[in-house]
């Protein structure tokens, strides 16, 4: 696929689209390398990734129903809470995403979230460069909580900026749709 192509075929494909079928960690891995070779100011490298399958991913998913029960108060929907209980049956690999701040004087933070976020495009289109992967980066109000952040065992400097959950397309996949406004609404060009 060219370039282009790849850039404007990446799409978010939701759990519902996810077979379930386990994806070999090797494949993961693959995706993992190529994540790893984001631009980074300085140098510092500021992601890391907590990969979640088997009897991990499950626990993963109940912790996030719990911190779900545990935050929603009036807004709790009993059908949002399900979608945990089977969303293990839909993904292969949730890959957490996360900022590792390195302190660097002069490297202002934004920097290095915007480092983390480069790393998941990486492995996002390359989830796109394949035949019959797909998933999306999922965050949501549970994902920044001090409760998940000690379910995953953070350090001090470390966030979550999310799951990139991961699985086999389902053939007849619908993906969310490819819609942007014009470029040329969001460029100045200053010649002189
Ligand atoms: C940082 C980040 C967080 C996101 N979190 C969510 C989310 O919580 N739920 C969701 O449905 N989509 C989430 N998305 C995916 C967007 O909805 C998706 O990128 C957007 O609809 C455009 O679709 P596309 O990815 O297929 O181009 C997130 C995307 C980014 C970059």
């Amino acid at each position: 696929m060219d370039i282009s192509n790849l850039i404007k075929n990446r799409r978010s494909t939701f759990t519902s689209q996810l077979t379930g079928e386990r994806i070999d960690d090797d494949v993961v891995w693959g995706l993992l390398e190529n994540a790893n070779w984001a631009p980074t100011h300085y140098r510092t490298e500021p992601w890391r990734f907590k990969v979640y399958s088997g009897g991990g991913l499950k626990r993963l998913l109940s912790a996030l129903a719990s911190l779900y029960k545990e935050t929603a108060g009036e807004q709790f929907s009993q059908a949002k809470f399900d979608k945990y209980s089977i969303r293990h049956e839909q993904v292969s690999h949730a890959i957490v995403i996360i900022l590792h701040k390195s302190g660097k004087p002069n490297l202002p933070v934004v920097e290095e979230v915007a480092s983390v976020a480069s790393a998941v495009q990486n492995l996002w289109l390359s989830v796109t460069a394949t035949e019959d992967l797909g998933g999306y980066w999922s965050s949501g109000p549970l994902v920044y909580l001090p409760g998940f952040a000690d379910f995953l065992e953070l350090e001090e400097n470390q966030e979550c900026l999310g799951l990139y959950y991961l699985g086999k397309r389902k053939p007849d996949a619908v993906e969310s749709k490819a819609e942007r406004g014009s470029i040329k609404e969001k460029v100045t060009w200053i010649t002189e």
